[in-house]
């Protein structure tokens, strides 16, 4: 058996462990989904559900993939970025683990695992990527040994955005999967602000604009639910277009990845598809298990850069909630 990695992911709503091999071969995958009753991610909320279940999600991760502890060779986790309270978990179990075991611990920044899962379960060498999630809008692509930031949101994340719509009309948490259902049953597009400036976008005018149509005297009227829904995602989906179709002319990469929650949405990826196309560039999509936040990930990314660079001490395993990855090199790519 190769050299096993656990990956523990808990930056936000999700705490998950991935167990992975040194080769990229995926033995089990664990999550734990914060849902609120009400109202939004509350970070002392999820703390507490991570902190009541972290041992039991570690535990099935280690009986799905039929190994004891001690096989476990590497332990990563997400370092940053993320809610400061949830972030502190996962080090900490991390911490906790890598010293009881006596293994090397690496710290592991979300979004860069994000980009390496899609780009090994994809089989997928040098993409631009569209990082679309609760969290983050982000287009990237690996220029200057680093993961560059072509465009990103000025305010709300796309999928932010909305779930906090779909909470407005009594949806449950996440709304995204609803608010997708609720468009594909309309084509009546009603115009809301489309916001790009430069290669940033902002998405809270829309949001604003959007919520305001459903007081208006029109609504249920000329217009309902359905359509109001199919607007903002045709909206907000061609703003996140428009963007990515720029930084594909300009990087000219061969390769397109979308992926983060918001990438199951096929109307997005049918708009992605097509601008790739045009450009003559391959267009993959990150499948949903990999795709959302997972355990998995942040082993691989911690394997890729383990490798590099070896383990980090436990002084450099300190949460950073806000760091960028355009600040971070990736020695693994050159
Ligand atoms: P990150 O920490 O990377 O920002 P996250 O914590 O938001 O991620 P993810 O699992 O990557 O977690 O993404 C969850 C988001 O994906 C939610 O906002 C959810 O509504 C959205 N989403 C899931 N399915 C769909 C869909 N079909 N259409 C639109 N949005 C979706
Ligand atoms: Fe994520």
């Amino acid at each position: 058996m190769k050299d096993l990695c656990l990956g523990i992911e808990s930056t936000a709503h999700t705490f998950s462990a991935g167990i992975i091999d040194f080769d990229g071969k995926v033995y089990s995958l664990i999550n734990d989904i914060f849902i609120p009753e009400e109202g939004g991610l509350h970070p002392v909320l999820i703390r507490e559900q991570h902190l009541n279940n972290f041992m039991h999600i570690i535990n099935k991760a280690l009986s799905e993939a039929k190994i004891s502890i001690d096989k476990i060779k590497l332990i990563a986790f997400s370092q940053s970025p993320g809610l400061g309270p949830v972030l502190k978990i996962g080090a900490w179990v991390a911490r906790m683990l890598s010293q009881i075991l006596e293994i090397p611990i690496i710290g592991v920044n979300h979004c860069i695992a994000h980009i390496e899962i899609g780009r090994l379960i994809c089989q997928i060498e040098d993409p631009l990527v569209l990082y679309t999630s609760g969290g983050n809008t982000i287009v990237s692509a690996f220029e200057s040994e680093r993961y560059q930031i072509f465009g990103e949101t000025l305010d709300l994340a796309i999928g932010n955005m909305i779930d906090s719509f779909a909470r407005d009309v009594g949806l449950q948490h996440p709304g995204g999967p609803k608010i997708e259902e609720l468009a594909s049953k309309s084509k009546n597009y009603i115009p809301l602000p489309y916001i790009v400036k430069g290669m940033d976008l902002s998405f809270s005018g829309l949001y604003t604009a959007a919520k305001y149509l459903l007081r208006s005297k029109d609504y249920d009227n000329k217009f309902n639910l359905n359509d109001v829904a199919y607007s903002l995602q045709e909206t907000a989906f061609g703003m996140l277009t428009e963007v990515t179709e720029r930084a594909l002319a300009h990087t000219e990469k061969k390769e397109v990845l979308l992926t983060g929650g918001v990438a199951a949405n096929q109307r997005l990826q049918s708009m992605i598809r097509n601008i790739s196309t045009e450009h003559n560039a391959r267009f993959e999509v990150v499948p949903p298990k990999f795709a959302g936040d997972n355990g998995v990930m942040i082993g691989w990314a911690g394997i890729l850069r383990y490798k590099a660079e070896g383990g980090h001490t436990v002084s450099e395993t300190i949460i950073k909630p806000k760091e960028r990855m355009d600040k971070i090199t990736i020695p693994w790519r050159f």
